[in-house]
């Protein structure tokens, strides 16, 4: 019989004590232990069967074990997963990989220093909108040149509203010392991921951002990013915790067409022929593409994912599955989170691969020159279940 993965958990506050639950119904794996600074944070879960630590490294010193899932804050996914690998156990970390790209890359380091000696070891990103079945269809229909060359893509997504409650909730929440950043880091790495899932990654970032713009917190929360592709493309990227009813409008232009994603529906206004030959050879100097409306069938299990990404962690241990999400590929969300930051800070256009350790010492002189007195690390636990919508 096959033996069950040993699973641990480290952080079961409002996303690891979901990860906890989605662990106990799956067979052929085995919650052997949780860690949480909060000890009563582990009381609600006292039900599980398992051992409680509040300290990662006690856990990792005295429990064998086969993966561990990392859900604390940002902050704390590089030193757990960089000591993780050391000692040849397989990571899952929520996402953003890490607080900022330099610890990011620290990480990926680690990673490939220990697959030396372990070669199957595995490193994987919760990511978990890789699985929504309209954002798979985008990227087989981009895949397949269905669009032809790309000329624009914008996204639109200010529906990850928030209140200033949700901010006082939690102490690490939107400040620089505790999370790094606002909405670019927190509620957004889904997006960006796919923006660079589905367009790669673009030569030059230049960005606008205001920080406490609507709420009182001293991090942003309103977005306008323009990039620059090396295939002539251009991207918008717009987002805000501001802004109620919100709008989630992915827009894509290519030759052969324009594909919208807007309120879970896809539309592709299909054109008769590419509209850079009609540029071209048109004697009607305002006649558009002749196109047709074509709405365009997806299937989506509707479920809020996490629980698919956990699964394939395991039958990637197993080695009967190629992981969904590789944790290296969280370095380029990190670098278009980083460097939208950092062009806003430096008013300036940055070019990619952008300089992390100049990023790193502008979020450092900014935890220093921060006024905000909240301890990182503790919060109360919102409704989880909410923050999926997007
Ligand atoms: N994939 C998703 O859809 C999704 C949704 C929400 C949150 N997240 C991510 O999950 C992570 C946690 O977010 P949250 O909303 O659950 O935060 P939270 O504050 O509710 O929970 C974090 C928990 O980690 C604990 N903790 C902090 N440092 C620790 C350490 N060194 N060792 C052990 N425990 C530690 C805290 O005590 C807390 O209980 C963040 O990185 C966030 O971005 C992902």
């Amino acid at each position: 019989m096959e033996k069950d993965i040993r699973l641990a958990v480290i952080g079961v506050g409002a996303m690891g004590s979901q990860h906890v639950k989605d662990i106990q119904t799956m067979t052929g794996v085995q919650l052997v232990a949780i860690c949480d600074l909060i000890p009563e944070r582990m009381e609600i879960l006292s039900t599980c069967n398992t051992q409680f630590f509040t300290n990662y490294r006690d856990l990792l010193n005295s429990v064998e074990l086969d993966g561990v899932l990392i859900s604390t804050p940002h902050y704390d996914h590089s030193p757990i997963a960089i000591d993780c690998f050391h000692n040849g156990i397989h990571v899952l970390t929520e996402k953003p990989i890490a607080a900022h790209m330099s610890d990011g890359k620290l990480m990926v380091e680690a990673y490939k220093e220990a697959i030396k000696h372990h070669s199957d070891l595995k490193f994987a990103i919760m990511f978990q909108q890789r699985t929504y079945g309209y954002w798979k269809k985008i990227k087989s229909m981009l895949d397949d040149g269905e669009l032809g060359k790309l000329i624009r893509a914008t996204w639109i997504i200010t529906n990850w509203f928030r209140n200033q409650s949700y901010y006082d909730n939690g102490d690490w929440r939107a400040t620089w010392k505790g999370e790094g950043g606002g909405v670019l880091i927190n509620q957004c790495p889904h997006n960006l991921d796919l923006f660079q899932w589905f367009f790669g990654m673009p030569e030059k970032v230049t960005a606008f951002a205001g920080f406490g713009k609507y709420h009182e917190i001293e991090v942003e929360d309103e977005v306008t990013a323009f990039f620059e592709y090396q295939n002539g493309m251009v991207g918008h990227f717009i987002t805000s915790t501001g802004e109620s009813p919100g709008t989630n409008r992915l827009e894509i232009i290519g030759e052969k067409g324009k594909l919208v994603f807007e309120n879970n529906i896809l539309t592709f206004w299909k054109n008769k022929i590419s509209m850079l030959k009609q540029i071209q050879t048109s004697i009607d100097p305002y006649a558009f593409t002749e196109s047709a409306e074509l709405e365009i069938p997806f299937e989506h299990h509707g479920l809020p994912g996490h629980k698919i990404i956990i699964e394939n962690f395991v039958n990637a241990i197993r080695g009967r599955e190629e992981l969904i999400v590789h944790g290296e590929e969280g370095l380029n969300q990190l670098q278009l989170s980083n460097s939208i930051l950092l062009s806003s800070l430096l008013n300036n256009k940055i070019l990619l691969p952008m300089d992390s350790e100049l990023f790193k010492r502008k979020l450092e002189e900014k935890v220093r020159n921060s006024k905000v007195k909240k301890l990182p690390g503790i919060s109360l636990i919102p409704d989880i279940s909410k923050s999926f919508g997007n």
